[in-house]
């Protein structure tokens, strides 16, 4: 199969953040001609989910990979962490800090970051701040990663406030998301990843939407060229909605439609596996279109839509559904308040118009929102 290119680029006069994302299958057993172009005997730090190197997982992509980067550069260090959002935590950041000091590293160096979200995020992190700063390239492995948080530069560790409340914008070098990769996700993992996809289509494109809607079956079974085609047509999305604002002072919002519900359901199932990202945000995108309902802003009609798409990939889709993670009206609002959306004291939510057209919504009425919640829970 063919491997696309999509650039991602900024509207940003002092500097040039641009970089491509390539998407296809085999990149990793075959990418010397993307590693001469940023390794060039550089010192690497190969931050990686220890699945890949586990006796048990051995991933032959991921091995093929830390050779091939061996032809380029005789320092490859390797620093193996866990995923799952624990691993988000200031303890585990100071390890790789330390460790990665301990190779040492110059501002030449590059950290590569290999695995889903998780290590995209603190590895990203940690390339942000080591040394001021120093260049970082993502190869993410899971569905998520790859549509969605290898995209735009958000690094961060979560806080025991909240998700992300620790962090900076750092863009990648380059992304190398390959298709492969996706077939040793557990298929829980998968569906949790196409909520984000499905959330493109939410917020800017309905034949995207329906696009999905359309083909889920042969998206669950892995057909490639199909993977191919949601993965680029979400970056491409993404791309666009940061292009104009690359620190999120507005548009870059709408990408978190789901997410003020989503984060806090996740923060009450305290990231033990019980509920993940992706599962909370498809509750939380339900509750965003119910609201938007409840606010006349779209019809009932839409909410069917899309509530009908997440159960055909038997995702939760109220809060009914996770009976056994406790959450109250009153804990959810105090959630509410470390949103990074709020200003001045004031919600903000993402709410839709219809399937394609989301919008932001500052100034949230309290009120409806604890009746509407009152309802819900
Ligand atoms: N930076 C951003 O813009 C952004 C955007 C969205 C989400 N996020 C963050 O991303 C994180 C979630 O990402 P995630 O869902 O990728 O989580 P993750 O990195 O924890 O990966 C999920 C699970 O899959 C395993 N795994 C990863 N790749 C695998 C593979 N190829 N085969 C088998 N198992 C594999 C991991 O070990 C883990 O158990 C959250 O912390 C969320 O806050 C960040
Ligand atoms: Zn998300």
């Amino acid at each position: 199969m063919k491997s696309e290119i999509i650039n991602v680029s900024f509207n940003n006069k002092l500097s040039d953040l641009s970089y491509p994302i390539f998407v296809g299958t085999d990149l990793l057993s075959n990418c010397t001609i993307i590693l001469n172009e940023f390794i060039q005997n550089r010192k690497i730090i190969l931050i990686h989910d220890n699945v890949f190197s586990l006796k048990k997982g051995k991933n032959k992509n991921f091995f093929a990979f830390v050779n091939s980067i061996k032809k380029f550069t005789t320092s490859v260090n390797l620093i193996g962490i866990s995923g799952g959002d624990k691993t988000k935590h200031i303890n585990q950041l100071n390890l790789i800090l330390e460790k990665s000091l301990s190779f040492e590293i110059d501002r030449d160096s590059i950290i590569i970051a290999f695995g889903g979200g998780v290590i995209g995020d603190i590895a990203g992190f940690a390339a942000s701040i080591l040394l001021r700063g120093i260049n970082y390239i993502q190869i993410p492995t899971t569905l998520l990663s790859q549509v969605d948080s290898s995209v735009g530069g958000k690094t961060g560790i979560n806080s025991s406030r909240g998700k992300n409340l620790i962090g900076s914008f750092h863009q990648p070098l380059a992304v190398i998301a390959d298709i492969n990769m996706l077939k040793s996700l557990p298929k829980r993992e998968f569906v949790a990843g196409l909520v984000e996809v499905i959330k493109y289509g939410l917020i800017k494109d309905s034949n995207f939407f329906d696009y999905i809607d359309t083909h889920y079956k042969e998206i669950l079974d892995y057909e490639e060229e199909k993977l191919k085609k949601i993965i680029c047509k979400s970056c491409k999305i993404k791309s666009e909605i940061i292009k104009n604002d690359e620190k999120e002072s507005g548009q870059r919002a709408l990408l978190n439609l789901g997410h003020t519900f989503g984060h806090a359901i996740e923060s009450f199932g305290k990231y033990n596996g019980k509920i993940i990202h992706g599962e909370a945000v498809s509750i939380g995108i339900c509750l965003a279109f119910k609201l938007s309902k409840k606010m006349n802003f779209c019809s009932q009609d839409e909410v069917e839509k899309v509530v009908s798409l997440f159960k055909k990939l038997t995702l939760p889709t109220s809060l009914e559904d996770i009976k056994s993670i406790s959450i109250t009206t009153l804990k959810m609002l105090e959630k509410f308040k470390f949103d990074k959306k709020n200003k001045n004291n004031q919600l903000t939510f993402i709410l839709n118009k219809k399937i394609g057209e989301s919008f932001i919504k500052k100034n949230m009425d309290v009120n409806i929102l604890t009746n509407f919640l009152n309802d819900e829970i």
